[in-house]
C-alpha cells in the first residue's frame, strides 16, 4: 500500500460511537443526531464527503445518479459498527413493501420525509459547480421519482393506480418506527414528494456560491427543528420546513418542471434504464397538473391519525359536493395560537374531547382548523358534514383557527393558509363553487365568533359576503 493510498483510507474511515437503543427511531432528529456524531467523530470529512459515505453504507447508486455525482470511489469506505450500517440502511433506502413504506422518517413540524430525494438534492448543491446551474438538483431530488409514476400510471389500469401520493400514518408519534400508506402507493408517495422538494430547496441553497455550509447536521437542524416564536410564521426565517410549499412554489413553474421531466426521461432513456419496448407516451401534463394541484396550491394537511384523534362515534353524513360557503370560526378556547405540531395536536385533541364527551357530538365539529405552525389540520375533512355553523352544516365548510381572535388577528400567513390556499384547494378540487361565498359564524349564529378584530378582518377579504335571505 503506497502513503498516498494510506493516507486516503485514513481520510475516509469514520469512527462511530457505541448507540443506546433508543436513537433507533424513525425521527428525523434521530437521524441528525447520528450524522452530529459522525461529524464530530470525524473532523477531517467535508459534508459532500458525509453524505457520500452515507450513500454507500445505503447503497444508493444507480447509474442515472452516477451520471450526475460520479461513481462512489472504493477509497472512500466507511467503516460502520454493523448495528449502525443497519440503522443507516433502514433509514435511507426507500422502500415500499406492500403498505409499509420504509427510508422514511417523521420531522418535528408532523410531515414524513423520505431520506434519499432529500440528500441527493443536497450532495448534487454542495458538487462544485457553475452556479446557477446545478446539474442533477431537480432530476435526483424530484422529477426522476415523478417520472417513473407517470410512466408506471401510464401503463395500468387508471382506476387501480394513482399517479402521486398516498401519505401515510406512524405507529407512534413520540417513538415512531413503522409508516404505513392510507392507500396504494404510487412510485411518488407523499413523503418521495415532501423529501425531493427539501432536496431541492436545500440543494439549491447550499449551491450559491457565498454560502459555506459548516456542517449537514447544523444545516438540517436549522431546516426541520426551528422553534417558532410569538412572531409565529410571519417572523420566521425562509429556510425552514414549514414553509416547504411556499418555498418550492416560488423556485418552480409548470413549464420549468415540464422541461424537466422532459430532460430526466431522455436521461432515462439513454441510460437503458427504461424499458424500450415500452414505446408509451407518457402523459406529462396530466400527471403536472395534479402535482401542482395536490403540492403546490393546497396546503398540508395534518390527517386524523398525526393528531392522534379518536375515531369518529356514530354514523357521519356524506357532504354533497361542491359546496358554497366557507364558514370561519376561531376556537375561543385554546386562546393562544399553537405555534408547533406538538402544540397544535394537543390543542386538536382537547378540541375533539370537549366537542365529543362535553358537547356529546360524535367528532370534532370543524372541517378544518388552522395551526399557526404552518399547518391545516383535518378535523371532519371534505367529505363529512361537520358540526359548525348550526343550521348550515350541510351547505359549507367549518374552519376554524386556533386562538382567541376578539383583539387581535392570526398571522398573515396563518390567514393566506386559509384564504388562499385552503380555499383554491377547495375549488380546484371540486369541492367548493368557484363563487363560494365567506361568512363569519357570527352572520349565521349569534355569537361573537370569530372575534371581533378577526370579524373586521375577513370582511376585507374576496368572497366575502352578507348574508342573503
Ligand atoms: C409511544 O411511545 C412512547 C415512548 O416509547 C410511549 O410512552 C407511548 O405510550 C407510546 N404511545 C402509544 C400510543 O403507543
Ligand atoms: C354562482 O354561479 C352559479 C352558476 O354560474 C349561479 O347559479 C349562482 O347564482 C352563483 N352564486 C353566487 C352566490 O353568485
Amino acid at each position: 500500500m503506497d502513503l498516498q493510498y494510506r493516507w486516503m483510507v485514513f481520510l475516509y474511515v469514520l469512527v462511530v460511537p457505541c448507540f443506546t437503543e433508543d436513537i433507533y427511531t424513525k425521527h428525523m432528529d434521530n437521524f441528525i443526531n447520528v450524522v452530529e456524531t459522525i461529524e464530530s467523530e470525524n473532523p477531517s470529512l467535508g459534508p459532500l464527503a458525509v453524505l457520500r459515505g452515507l450513500r454507500k453504507a445505503a447503497g444508493i447508486n444507480t447509474p442515472f445518479i452516477q451520471h450526475y455525482l460520479g461513481p462512489l470511489g472504493d477509497k472512500q469506505s466507511l467503516v460502520l459498527k454493523s448495528t449502525l450500517t443497519e440503522y443507516i440502511y433502514s433509514i435511507l433506502k426507500h422502500q415500499v413493501v406492500q403498505d409499509l413504506e420504509k427510508g422514511v422518517v417523521l420531522t418535528a413540524d408532523g410531515t414524513t420525509v423520505a431520506l434519499t430525494p432529500l440528500l441527493l438534492g443536497l450532495e448534487a448543491g454542495l458538487k462544485p459547480t457553475s452556479w446557477p446551474r446545478v446539474p442533477g438538483l431537480y432530476p435526483l431530488s424530484l422529477t426522476k421519482n415523478l417520472l417513473l409514476s407517470f410512466l408506471q400510471h401510464s401503463q395500468t389500469e387508471p382506476s387501480t393506480s394513482s399517479r402521486l401520493g398516498p401519505g401515510g400514518c406512524w405507529d407512534n408519534v413520540t417513538d415512531p418506527q413503522v409508516f404505513t400508506l392510507s392507500g396504494v402507493a404510487s412510485l411518488a408517495t407523499d413523503a418521495l414528494i415532501n423529501g425531493g422538494m427539501d432536496g431541492v430547496i436545500l440543494g439549491r441553497h447550499v449551491a450559491k456560491p457565498n454560502k459555506r455550509l459548516v456542517t449537514l447536521s447544523s444545516l438540517l437542524r436549522q431546516y426541520y427543528n426551528y422553534q417558532l416564536d410569538s412572531a409565529g410564521l410571519d417572523g420566521a426565517p425562509a429556510l425552514i420546513s414549514q414553509l416547504r410549499r411556499s418555498n418550492f412554489r416560488k423556485l418552480v413553474s409548470l413549464a420549468s418542471l415540464k422541461k424537466q421531466l422532459a430532460r430526466s426521461l431522455s436521461l432515462y432513456r439513454k441510460l437503458d434504464e427504461y424499458q424500450k419496448k415500452n414505446k408509451q407516451e407518457v402523459e406529462m401534463d396530466e400527471g403536472l397538473k395534479e402535482f401542482f394541484h395536490r403540492y403546490i396550491d393546497c396546503p398540508a394537511i395534518i390527517p386524523r391519525c398525526m393528531w392522534e384523534a379518536q375515531p369518529y362515534r356514530g354514523t357521519p353524513t356524506l357532504l354533497s359536493l361542491p359546496l358554497s360557503f366557507l364558514y370561519i370560526h376561531h376556537t375561543y378556547e385554546p386562546s393562544q395560537p399553537c405555534l408547533s405540531f406538538q402544540q397544535c395536536s394537543l390543542d386538536m385533541r382537547a378540541m375533539q374531547r370537549f366537542h365529543q364527551d362535553d358537547r356529546g357530538w360524535d367528532d370534532i365539529g370543524y372541517s378544518f382548523v388552522a395551526g399557526s405552525d404552518g399547518y391545516v389540520y383535518e378535523g371532519r375533512g371534505w367529505h363529512w358534514q361537520g358540526a359548525h355553523t348550526k343550521g348550515y352544516n350541510s351547505k359549507g365548510f367549518g374552519v376554524s383557527f386556533i386562538g382567541d381572535y376578539m383583539s387581535s388577528i392570526p398571522s398573515q400567513r396563518t390567514m393566506d393558509l386559509v384564504r388562499n390556499q385552503l380555499a383554491k384547494c377547495a375549488t380546484e378540487g371540486g369541492r367548493l363553487v368557484s363563487n363560494f361565498t365567506i361568512h363569519g359564524h357570527r352572520q349565521l349564529v349569534s355569537t361573537s365568533c370569530p372575534g371581533d378584530a378577526f370579524y373586521s378582518e375577513i370582511k376585507g377579504w374576496e368572497h366575502f359576503g352578507e348574508v342573503k335571505q
